[in-house]
């Protein structure tokens, strides 16, 4: 069951007390109150129904035009950060809960949506969602369930003033990417223009320059229909972040390295490069999304400090720090390739093997594509061209974890990215 609580100002939960693998990941409130009144906590409809909507073709269009609360015509920039109410999906994964933090920290009136098991495989209660968003006013909800959804922000009794959508398919899988990525973060645009928001800040990615897969597809599609719904209203805007790789996805070899084992990579190791950025660093500049008007209605690629690095680079950085001589694991790509033939056609005698498939196609892609600004000109990817954000390098993340191991950055369900 599904619960939200409305505020009485705030809302209030409180914690009681307080392979593909390997190859794959190398190259990639204030919860302070318990609720008083049990009459506060309306139930919500279960949310386990199936998506209708498993490709592109079978989406109906969801309309998301109309407001249902009388907000005051003052722009919310004008307000103060406290008297901003921010809802936030995707809260609980790997940025989301560092924009949670940031934004916070920045004093806003932050609304994190979270269901109530949380993270990779539901591993964290109720109670350990709301230690993790400390400072939050946790909605505990259904996004993939829009009447869910609308009933807990009606439930609120607030105006939204702005959403801010760190939702991703944790599988990445062929229809829970177009449930998650499409039709859930649609349904948080629909929910907040419901009842108010004027803006909307959309984690994207940037690989979705060139659109392969279908969790590249199922984003492209919401982002189009974002846009479209800014220009032919005045009443919303948007600001669409296309981030570079994060550190997690690049972590994968740290510790074996450190084991004495070779690095992997496809090729000579210099197929694809990225500026790879920070949780804490994309938070902030997905925050600074919310007031700054020159984000307002912007596509904005962004990357972490210091030049592109390829596998390799990154190898060799790695090697330095463990103080080892570097050994490499040279893979050609072809064998991808080849993988992904076979994958392609069982798939065609065993329909049920889309997602196994999926998961071929998508380390083949971060294998092989930069995650850097596509120059449509040259149709060349461009280190100059991709933005630069932020203090934290790859060398100091390699450096923690050496020192501290990969807790906090686990890969999705699938282990790929
Ligand atoms: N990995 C990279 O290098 C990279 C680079 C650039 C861009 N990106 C993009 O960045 C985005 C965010 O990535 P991330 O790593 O922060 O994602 P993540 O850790 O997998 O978090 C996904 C979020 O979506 C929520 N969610 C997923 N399925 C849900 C469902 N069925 N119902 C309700 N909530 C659901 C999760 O909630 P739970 O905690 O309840 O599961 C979680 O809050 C993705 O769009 C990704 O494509 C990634």
């Amino acid at each position: 069951m599904s619960t939200c609580a409305p505020f009485n100002g705030f809302t209030l939960h409180s914690p009681k007390g307080e392979s593909f693998k390997r190859l794959f990941s190398s190259n990639f409130i204030s919860q302070i109150q318990v609720i008083s009144n049990p009459c506060a906590l309306l139930p919500l409809k279960s949310s386990s129904k199936p998506s209708k909507f498993t490709k592109e073709r079978l989406l109906k269009p969801i309309s998301a035009s109309v407001s249902t609360i009388e907000t005051p015509k003052i722009s919310f920039r004008n307000k103060n950060p406290k008297d901003i109410n921010v809802l936030v999906v995707g809260s609980t994964g790997y940025i989301g809960k560092f924009v949670v933090q940031e934004l916070v920290q920045r004093g806003f009136n932050v609304i994190a949506v979270s269901r109530e098991r949380s993270g990779i495989k539901g591993k964290n209660s109720k109670e350990e969602t709301l230690k993790q968003l400390n400072g939050a006013n946790v909605c505990f909800s259904d996004v993939t369930q829009l009447d869910s959804l609308e009933e807990s922000v009606r439930n609120l009794g607030v105006p939204v003033d702005v959403v801010v959508s760190c939702l991703a398919s944790r599988s990445g899988g062929v229809k829970d990417s177009w449930k998650i990525d499409y039709e859930a973060t649609k349904y948080s645009l629909v929910a907040g223009r419901k009842f108010g928001a004027a803006h909307f800040v959309l984690l994207s990615a940037i690989c979705v320059q060139k659109p392969l897969l279908e969790f590249q597809r199922a984003k492209l599609k919401f982002e189009a229909e974002l846009m479209k719904e800014a220009e032919l209203d005045d009443g919303i805007t948007y600001s669409i972040v296309r981030p570079t790789a994060f550190f997690k996805s690049l972590g994968g070899q740290v510790e074996l390295v450190k084991d004495g084992k070779p690095y992997v990579m496809f090729g000579d190791g210099k197929l694809c490069a990225c500026k790879p950025i920070s949780e804490q660093d994309l938070a902030s500049f997905i925050a600074d999304c919310v007031l700054n008007e020159d984000k307002i209605n912007q596509v904005l690629p962004i990357g972490g400090p210091g030049k592109a690095l390829t596998p390799l680079e990154q190898g060799e950085m790695l090697f330095r720090l463990v103080g080892k001589e570097p050994k490499f694991l040279k893979v050609p790509i072809e064998i991808m390739d080849f993988a992904i033939g076979v994958l392609d056609f069982l798939v065609k005698i065993f329909p049920s093997m889309e997602d196994v498939a999926e998961f071929g196609k998508i380390g083949r892609y971060y294998a092989a594509e930069s995650m850097l600004v596509l120059d449509p000109e040259t149709g060349k990817y461009s280190a100059e061209q991709t933005p630069s954000y932020g203090k934290d390098t790859l060398e100091e993340f390699f450096e923690r974890v050496l020192r501290e191991g990969m807790t906090g950055q686990e890969l999705g369900e699938q282990t790929i990215f």
